[in-house]
């Protein structure tokens, strides 16, 4: 249960909010390089963290990450014509480059000085592994570029999928840290062939899969100087556990939980709006070329052009009830899918003061009080982002004798523990 005001704080992120502040000082997925693949072509619109912006590939190639409206008169410049090397507004014909400086105003004398005095608003943005990322906050506090363990990896393992989440980015994010709902709403209920780099078909886990038998799991959350490593721990056979972890890489990157073999699985929150969420995943396989029908297949989200859902709260994620009696325990077809029922039925920003958390919450409990912390100023992070190994973190579990203890069976590498505060709570 979260106080109201708590619960504003943590949910609201447009510019000038805290958590909004907090969020534009770190790098974001902004869309697939596949959505603005040609020079010159449609300029996308985007909206971020509350903003409404573009972003478009200019004639040599180049990405500019835009306020949508001109400067002008406040016209849409999704509409203007992109050649040349800029962005003209289809209005008057004022022309910006991707850095927003204004190159042409036609309208005016041909004397005026005005166009030095005009800029487009505009961000930092980097490409990297097909994907375009943009930098939202002030540029003299611009970081470095965060390098995560899959950006090491060739294109052909790798796939990656935006979809427009229909609710607040804290409902989905703390949904990723739950490991005790997989037994649940991810349960297929009859063991499957299922190839063994993927963790579920489309109907769900086997039941056999250390997510999903044994629940509830005993959990752990660790402080690390990324953020917290959440430790499930359940019963694999009589002689031994199964060892599982999910990474919450503040303030809003995971590594969901993945057993050694498993392709592995890295997420962003990113909020698009107080009331939606563009959910990034990257699915990766660590040595070969991915299945990536298979991982589509099983993750079930079918969009539209605008990265909507077609099964969706407007026709219950198409869920079967006769899929319930021998296929799944929740009746949806689509892990991901199964994912999106269970957050957006919350509504768009959950009431957490009606809440009532159990046990099996601490993984959230920790991550809401560390957002909380810093959001507030309570407490300073060891270090920044780019001040540590992301290359060499993914989630791995793994297993082993039940005379271990999970500091034993799945240790934190040192360059991820902290120098000072090396608590951690369990239940
Ligand atoms: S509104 Fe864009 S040029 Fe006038
Ligand atoms: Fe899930």
């Amino acid at each position: 249960m979260l106080k109201t005001e708590d619960n504003k704080l943590l949910t609201q992120t447009d510019a000038g909010t805290p958590m909004g502040e907090l969020f534009r000082k770190y790098w974001i997925p902004v869309v697939n390089s596949n959505e603005i693949a040609e020079p010159n072509g449609k300029p996308l619109k985007i909206k971020i963290l509350g903003e409404d912006l573009l972003i478009f590939r200019d004639s040599e190639g180049k990405v500019g990450l835009v306020d949508e409206k001109c400067p002008h008169r406040r016209t849409s410049l999704s509409l203007g014509i992109n050649a040349d090397c800029g962005l003209t507004c289809i209005y008057h014909g004022w022309k910006f480059d991707v850095e927003g400086n204004c190159l042409d105003i036609p309208s005016e004398p041909a004397e005026s000085k005005m166009k030095k005095a005009i800029h487009l608003k505009s961000y930092s943005v980097q490409e990297k592994n097909g994907i375009i990322w943009g930098y939202l906050g002030p540029k003299e506090s611009e970081p470095p570029f965060p390098e995560f363990y899959w950006m090491g990896l060739p294109d052909d393992q790798l796939i990656s999928e935006r979809v427009w989440q229909e609710c607040n980015y804290l409902q989905v994010m703390e949904n990723d840290v739950d490991y005790v709902h997989a037994a649940f709403l991810h349960k297929a209920l009859n063991e499957q062939n299922i190839s063994s780099e993927l963790l579920s078909s489309d109907l769900g886990i086997n039941p056999s899969h250390p997510l999903v038998k044994n629940p509830p799991v005993k959990q752990a959350v660790e402080n690390t100087n990324y953020g917290k490593r959440c430790i499930g721990v359940g019963v694999e056979d009589e002689d031994n556990f199964a060892f599982m972890e999910i990474h919450y890489i503040f303030p809003f990157y995971t590594f969901p939980p993945r057993m050694e073999g498993e392709d592995g699985m890295w997420h962003a929150f990113i909020p698009r709006d107080d009331h939606s969420t563009w959910s990034w995943d990257v699915q990766f396989s660590h040595n070969k070329p991915i299945d990536g029908a298979g991982q589509s297949q099983r993750r079930g989200l079918i969009l539209d052009e605008n990265f909507r859902k077609l099964r969706n709260l407007g026709n219950d994620y198409e869920q079967d009830r006769d899929l319930m009696i021998d296929g799944n325990y929740s009746g949806i077809r689509g892990i991901a899918n199964q994912d999106h029922a269970v957050t957006e039925t919350m509504g768009p920003i959950v009431d957490r003061s009606k809440e009532h958390l159990g046990t099996s919450d601490l993984p959230l409990i920790h991550i809401r009080r560390m957002l909380l912390e810093q959001v507030k100023g309570l407490k300073k992070k060891e270090k920044e982002l780019h001040e540590i190994p992301l290359k060499k973190l993914f989630s791995c579990g793994t297993v082993d004798s039940k005379t271990k203890t999970w500091r034993e069976a799945i240790p934190l590498q040192e360059s991820f523990q902290l120098g000072t505060d090396k608590h951690f709570e369990e239940t």
